[in-house]
C-alpha cells in the first residue's frame, strides 16, 4: 500500500511537473518570452509624435466627422462637448475637462486646466488620443479618425475654425494659447545621468552627483519643462 501510495503520488507529481513544464513552454511560445523584438515589431510601438509635428502620419480629419466620433466614442466619459463627464485625476497631471468654458483661467485659487488653457502643442493632442483613447480600447482609432477628433477638440476650444481640415502639415503650425506658459527648469538634477555602479551612498561625498536620472531620448534637452505658476492661460 505504501509503495502504491508513493507510486501514485510520484506519478501525480511528475504529471503536474510535466504539465507545468508544458504550460511554461506554451507561454514561452505564445508570448515569445526571451525572444528579441524585431525592428519591424518595434516600429509598431515606436509611434511617438514630437511637439514640432515630427512623425505625424499622412491623413486628415475635420470637425464634422470628429464630432460624430466624439459623440459616439468619447462623450460617455468626457461629457457633452468635452465640458463635463468623469472627474479626471489631476494628481496624475490630467486636465479638468477637455474643453474650455468661458472664463476658465489658470490664475485662480481653482485653476481650470483643459486643452484650451493648458496644452502646449497641438501635435501632442493627436499623439495622446492615438496612443491612449478611447480609454477602454486604445489604438483602435484610424489615423483619419484621430485627426478628426483632434480637429473637433481644437475647434471646440476655440483654437481653430470649424472648417479647418487638420493634417500632418498644418497641425504643428497651430499656435496653442498656452504655448508660452511653461518655463525651463534647469536645476542640476533635471539633466543628470543614471549612476549604474559604485554609486555613492546617502551621506557620502558626491552623493547628489551620483543619484542621477537619465531622461529618455525625446526628453533629452537642457531642461525639464515645467508649467509657469503665474501664467494666465487664455
Ligand atoms: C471609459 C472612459 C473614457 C472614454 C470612453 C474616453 N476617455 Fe479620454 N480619458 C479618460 C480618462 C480616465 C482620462 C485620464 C487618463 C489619465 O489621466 O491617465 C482621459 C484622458 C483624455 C485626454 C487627456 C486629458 C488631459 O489630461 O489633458 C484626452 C485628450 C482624451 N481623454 C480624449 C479622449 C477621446 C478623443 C476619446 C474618444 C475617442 C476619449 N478620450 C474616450 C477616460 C475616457
Amino acid at each position: 500500500m505504501y509503495a502504491y501510495n508513493v507510486f501514485i503520488k510520484g506519478t501525480l507529481a511528475s504529471l503536474l511537473f510535466l504539465g507545468l513544464q508544458a504550460q511554461a513552454g506554451e507561454m514561452v511560445g505564445k508570448y515569445r518570452l526571451a525572444e528579441k523584438i524585431t525592428a519591424k515589431e518595434m516600429k509598431a510601438w515606436d509611434i511617438s509624435i514630437f511637439p514640432d509635428g515630427k512623425n505625424l502620419p499622412k491623413g486628415s480629419g475635420d470637425y464634422k466627422s470628429g464630432k460624430a466620433l466624439y459623440d459616439a466614442q468619447c462623450m460617455a466619459c468626457h461629457g457633452e462637448n468635452g465640458k463635463g463627464g468623469i472627474k479626471l485625476d489631476p494628481y496624475r497631471g490630467a486636465v479638468d475637462t477637455l474643453v474650455k468654458s468661458k472664463g476658465d483661467s489658470l490664475i485662480s485659487d481653482t485653476p481650470k486646466k483643459n486643452i484650451g488653457t493648458y496644452w502646449q502643442y497641438a501635435p501632442l493632442l493627436f499623439d495622446y488620443i492615438r496612443k491612449a483613447m478611447p480609454y477602454q480600447s486604445p489604438k483602435s482609432l484610424s489615423t483619419n479618425e484621430v485627426y478628426a477628433l483632434t480637429a473637433y477638440l481644437l475647434a471646440e476650444n476655440g483654437i481653430i475654425s470649424k472648417d479647418m481640415v487638420v493634417n500632418k502639415d498644418n497641425l504643428a503650425k497651430i499656435k496653442m494659447p498656452n504655448v508660452d506658459g511653461f518655463i525651463c527648469d534647469n536645476r542640476v538634477d533635471t539633466k543628470s545621468v543614471l549612476c549604474m555602479k559604485n554609486c555613492p551612498l546617502p551621506g557620502e561625498k558626491d552623493f547628489n552627483k551620483g543619484v542621477k536620472i537619465d531622461p529618455v531620448d525625446h526628453l533629452k534637452s537642457d531642461c525639464l519643462v515645467q508649467p509657469k505658476i503665474n501664467f494666465k492661460g487664455k
